[in-house]
Order: structure tokens, then C-alpha cells, then sequence
């Protein structure tokens, strides 16, 4: 039985109620994080509520949680969920309206919401399997630096990737390469890691800081750089990062293989360094 938290509260998940006049469910008006959790640590907290700090004061929504707060109610929640490989879902919106207005109502009481799931272990020969994207004309909005649950082009998006027999898409603004609907792009092209600086148009992924902290760690040549659409059909190797899916190599784009539609050599190094950096905090956190 899965527990989740809602509103100070924990209860089993099939237990939580929402009012119907909740603007994250009229509007989508609130955000969201995803935090991955190995063997009962939760990944990179710090990080993911620097994050959502970051998204509430984009969008103006104050809730009655430091950081201390969070921390206790995760930890909590992955203790009931039994500990182990998790990935919580943590949402805040703005809460009930007594009636349908764009405007913020006087009286705000944001509705806090959490829940976990098992987290699929991908070994290293299902990551090596890799996944196949299409391009897509990146139809959002000007603030995707927002971590927003309001996902409707992302889910459209996704969508025409699996319709297309993809798992994923790779966004193109103004002929740009920018990242993927839920994931982080990065090109490799004669042993350069390169990735789209931040900024507006991109979600700022807690797996691609890591993957770039990791790159400077270990002496790997990377640059934070536009990446024109063209870079894609000639790349040496494609990765799109996620918390939940941490490094994946990209074999196929547009039904094409990239380069020899195997995983590259720069993404085997990387992957293990990021398994051994996973592994090292897990063991420190004990
Ligand atoms: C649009 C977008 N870009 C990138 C990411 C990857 O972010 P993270 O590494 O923090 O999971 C996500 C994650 O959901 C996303 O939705």
C-alpha cells in the first residue's frame, strides 16, 4: 500500500481527496519535483528544494516549509514507504478557490501534496539498451525554468515521440536544439560534452548539474553551449539526463541510428562514475 501526504496528513494514496476547486486542477497552477531516493537516502535534496524554492517564488506562492520541514516530511514519507529505491513526488499548488478566477484569491492555502513509488533499478544493460527520440517544434511557453505542473505541450509532445515509436522528444526552438519534454539534452561531438546553457527555455535538471560536476571532476572537455538542430544528425553521441532516468545514451533520432546506434564511450565512462558517485553517498549517508 502506498502512503502518501496530503495537507499535514499521512494517508494510504488511494485515500486522498482534493476539492474539485483546487487551481492546480482548474489552472495547473502550482509546481512540482521529482526526487529520486537510493536505498532509503533521498538523492540530492538540498538541490531539488533549492528547486522548488526557486519555482514558489517564481510563481509567487508561499507555503509554511523551510527546509527543515521538507526534509523531515520526506524522510517520513520514505520511511513508510518502506525505504529502499523510491522516487517521490512532491506537488504544491495554490489550493481551493471559492470561485473560478485567474486572479490569486485573498485567501491562499496552498494544497502540499506527496507520494512515492518503487524505483525501477536500471542496470547497466537496460541503460545500455538505450532509447530512441524524434525532434519536435518546442511549443511552451517563455518560463520553462519553472518546474510547473502545468504540462499540457510537454504531454503532447511525449506523445507524438510515442506514436512515433519514440521515447522521447528532443524540443527545437528557432532552430535550436533545446532539451527533452521531461529530460536534459547533451551532444557529445569529438569528445566534447556540450549541453544548452540555462536559461528560460530550459527546465535546469538536477541530473545535468551532476553530470557536469562529474565531467569537471574527471577531466572531461564539456562546454555549456547553444546546439544548433543540425549538431543532432551529426553528433558522436546523444544523452538525455532525468532524476528518474538518470543517463540515457539516445541510439536512434528520427528513425536514424546516431552515429553507430551504439552507446558511445564518453556515455560508459560517465555512467559509471555516476553509479559510483551514487553508490558513495548512499554508503556516507548511512
Ligand atoms: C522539461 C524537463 N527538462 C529536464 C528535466 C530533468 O530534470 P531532473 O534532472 O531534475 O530530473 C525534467 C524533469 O522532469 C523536465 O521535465
Amino acid at each position: 500500500m502506498t502512503i502518501a501526504y496530503l495537507n499535514d496528513q499521512f494517508l494510504p494514496l488511494e485515500e486522498t481527496r482534493v476539492s474539485a476547486m483546487d487551481r492546480g486542477f482548474l489552472f495547473g497552477d502550482g509546481v512540482y519535483e521529482v526526487i529520486p531516493v537510493y536505498n532509503g537516502h533521498a538523492f540530492r535534496l538540498e538541490q531539488h528544494l533549492e528547486r522548488l524554492a526557486r519555482s514558489l517564488a517564481a510563481i509567487e506562492l508561499t507555503v509554511p516549509f523551510d527546509y527543515i520541514r521538507w526534509k523531515n516530511l520526506i524522510t517520513e514519507l520514505i520511511q513508510r514507504n518502506d525505504g529502499g529505491d523510491q522516487s517521490v513526488y512532491l506537488q504544491c499548488t495554490r489550493g481551493p478557490s471559492p470561485i473560478r478566477d485567474h486572479a490569486f484569491p485573498e485567501k491562499i492555502t496552498p494544497t502540499i501534496f506527496a507520494y512515492s513509488i518503487p524505483l525501477y533499478t536500471r542496470t547497466l544493460e537496460i541503460l545500455s539498451k538505450g532509447i530512441s527520440a524524434i525532434t519536435v517544434q518546442d511549443t511552451r511557453w517563455q518560463r520553462c525554468d519553472i518546474k510547473a505542473i502545468t504540462l499540457l505541450p510537454n504531454i503532447l509532445m511525449r506523445q507524438r515521440a510515442i506514436e512515433n515509436g519514440a521515447q522521447e522528444a528532443i524540443l527545437i526552438n528557432n532552430g535550436y536544439a533545446i532539451e527533452g519534454s521531461s529530460m536534459n539534452l547533451f551532444v557529445i561531438k569529438n569528445n566534447i560534452i556540450m549541453t544548452p546553457p540555462l536559461s528560460q527555455h530550459i527546465l535546469g535538471g538536477i541530473t545535468r548539474d551532476l553530470v557536469l560536476e562529474l565531467a569537471a571532476q574527471h577531466n572531461f572537455a564539456f562546454q555549456e553551449t547553444d546546439i544548433p538542430e543540425v549538431d543532432l544528425y551529426a553528433a558522436d553521441e546523444i544523452w538525455l539526463t532525468s532524476s528518474n532516468r538518470e543517463i540515457m545514451p539516445v541510439l536512434m533520432l528520427n528513425n536514424q541510428p546516431v552515429n553507430n546506434g551504439q552507446p558511445g564511450a564518453l556515455w560508459r565512462e560517465m555512467i559509471q562514475h555516476y553509479q559510483h558517485f551514487k553508490a558513495q553517498v548512499g554508503l556516507t549517508q548511512q
